[in-house]
């Protein structure tokens, strides 16, 4: 049974191989898996030298619950933030770890009104983030054999703390763009290490892993690319954001022409800024629709792409749409929020989407093999 030390494990790897190499799943019996089980050893994938499959551990379901809790509690506490800058909520709590003086953690509720509701409320939303970021971190340390987990892991805290200083240097500080502008992007890089720990740790990926160090696919840089588009997209609004100053109301007015022009006249950088992120999201929308016709023309061979690259186009034109009304509304407080809270999702889906496109097409006949087997507490993982 070389290494596997559990039957059961050493069936699951076998199936799957089996897969792998086009055999027909539904003949396989009993005895034919049995006769593989002992030839693991001499098998060129399931051999201590291949780079994949090599070795197979438990690892409790539970952690990758924990880790999609952990997935959603940020991009909750990303809308937070978000509807702090929408509220112009920064500096309503002066002060910086304590809150008007208090604990933080003693502060009375009864005094959370206004834009201390949500200064306060995200301060408290992003410590009980943090708190969870440390136990994730122990968990992943003492239950997942992957170096590369444990690196990731503590990475999401270092990140996390390094986050926590930063908003509460915009608070000391005032709120200068810079400060504010490398939070908003910190929050989605953390948000990112979040989703790679909560995607690794799941079946799905325990199954897609076995073919890990294949050549990456094409379309993986491609997803990438979108990534990095949408990113950039993304740090010009946040800069408009955070830059001017929202008792001037917007920069730019008015949709489709600017200030009642075809191209205004520059008179500020968040002008510039401003006119660009507009119409680069038709760029950014243009390269995505690419990306879709892309998965879709070859659809057979990447149907593990297809929901979500649909899903990123849907919230992709939500996002152009909610754009257009934050300008036509001038900047309505529930338009810019859910703008940017969209803006944060858009990324977090095309992040799933590069990590996906990592794993060859073949993986995904394994993987609705394993969602399908997916319903034990252990399963086994690959490093
Ligand atoms: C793919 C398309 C788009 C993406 C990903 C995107 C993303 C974002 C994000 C995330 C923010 C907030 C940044 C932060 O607070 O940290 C933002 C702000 C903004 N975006 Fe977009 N956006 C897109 C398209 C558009 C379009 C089409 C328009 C207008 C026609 C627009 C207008 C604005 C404005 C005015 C703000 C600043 C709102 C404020 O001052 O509160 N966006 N964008």
């Amino acid at each position: 049974m070389g290494h596997y030390g559990e039957p059961r494990v050493a069936r699951i790897a076998l199936e799957r191989l089996l897969l792998f190499q086009n055999s027909v799943y539904t003949e396989i019996t009993e005895n034919t898996l049995l006769e593989l089980v002992h030839k693991v050893g001499s098998n060129p994938i399931m051999s201590d030298e291949s780079s994949t499959a090599q070795a197979v551990a438990p690892c409790p379901r539970s952690l990758h619950w924990f880790a999609q809790t952990l997935v959603v509690l940020t991009f909750l506490l990303i809308t937070v933030g978000g509807m702090v800058t929408s509220h112009d909520a920064g500096l309503s709590v002066p002060d910086w770890p304590t809150t008007f003086e208090y604990n933080m953690f003693t502060f009375p509720l009864s005094y959370m009104v206004g834009g201390i509701f949500y200064e306060h409320g995200h301060r408290l939303l992003a410590s009980g983030v943090g708190f969870l970021t440390i136990i994730l971190a122990l968990w992943v340390t003492l239950s997942d054999p992957r170096r590369w987990m444990k690196i990731t892991a503590w990475a999401a805290l270092g990140l996390v703390i390094i986050q926590g200083v930063l908003g509460g240097l915009t608070v000391l500080y005032m709120t200068p763009p810079s400060i504010s502008v490398s939070h908003a992007s910190l929050a989605l890089i953390f948000f990112c290490t979040t989703i790679t720990i909560a995607a690794s740790t799941s079946s799905r990926w325990s199954s897609l892993a076995l073919r890990w160090k294949e050549p990456k696919p094409a379309i993986f840089r491609y997803a990438v690319a979108v990534l990095l588009i949408i990113f950039v997209q993304i740090l010009m609004g946040a800069y408009m954001r955070h830059t001017w100053d929202s008792e001037y109301g917007l920069a730019v007015l008015g949709f489709p022409l600017s200030n009642g022009q075809l191209i205004p006249e520059f008179t500020d950088s968040v002008v510039l800024v401003h006119f660009i992120h507009r119409w680069f999201a038709f760029a950014v929308a243009g390269a995505i629709v690419a990306f879709v016709l892309s998965v879709f023309t070859r659809a057979n061979h990447l149907m593990h792409l297809v929901f979500p690259s649909l899903i990123l186009l849907m919230l992709t034109l939500t996002q152009i749409m909610l754009g257009i009304l934050t300008v036509l509304g001038e900047r309505k407080i529930y338009m810019t929020s859910l703008h940017q809270a969209n803006g944060a999702l858009l990324f977090g889906i095309a992040y799933m989407i590069v990590l996906r496109s990592l794993f060859p097409a073949e993986a995904s006949a394994v993987e609705k093999q394993t969602a399908k087997e997916g319903s034990s507490n252990e399963y086994p993982l690959p490093v």
